[in-house]
């Protein structure tokens, strides 16, 4: 368990990560993405939730295989509309003031980049607990072979 008390937390759990990652055999690549990820849920804890904990942890799904699970907890104010926090551009409530991005510190697509770059995502509001969920397969389920360029014509 990480706890996310002030910025230099979101540091340890990106190092926390990290490690965990590249211990699983994550791809560079991986590593940084879920970098991101653990980043924006920790700035997200400090930012709207007044602080909180994280947990990561490897986990081998029967069906998925290896990942990583990224659990954020807080106990601030719940999420009103996910779906519209999910958006970039808005918060909770809808799209953002373009006049108070630079005082609010943070363009709203924090939990956009969390969806793309993790398979599941789940957030769970209970007698004022939050606990926003986010797994990574190493085998992404969407990955598809790239078209191969050398058949263009
Ligand atoms: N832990 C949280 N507690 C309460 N609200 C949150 C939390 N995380 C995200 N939100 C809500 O979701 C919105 C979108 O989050 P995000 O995409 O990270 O953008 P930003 O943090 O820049 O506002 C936030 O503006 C906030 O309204
Ligand atoms: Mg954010």
């Amino acid at each position: 368990m990480i706890r996310i008390c002030a910025d230099v937390d979101i540091l340890a759990a990106r190092n926390a990560l990290r490690a965990l990652a590249l211990d699983i055999g994550a791809p560079p690549r991986t590593v940084l993405e879920l970098s991101i990820v653990v980043s924006e849920l920790a700035w997200n804890v400090l930012k709207h939730g007044g602080g909180g904990h994280m947990v990561l942890e490897s986990i081998d799904d029967l069906e998925r295989g290896i990942g990583l699970r990224i659990v954020a907890f807080d106990e601030g104010p719940p999420i009103r509309d996910l779906v519209s926090a999910l958006r970039d551009g808005f918060d909770d409530c809808g799209p953002i003031d373009p006049s108070t991005l630079l005082r609010r510190g943070g363009l709203g697509g924090g939990l956009g980049a969390v969806a793309r770059f993790t398979d599941a995502l789940s957030y769970v509001q209970h007698d004022g607990h939050k606990r926003i969920e986010a797994v990574r397969y190493l085998r992404r389920p969407s990955s598809r072979p790239r078209p191969d360029a050398r058949k263009a014509s």
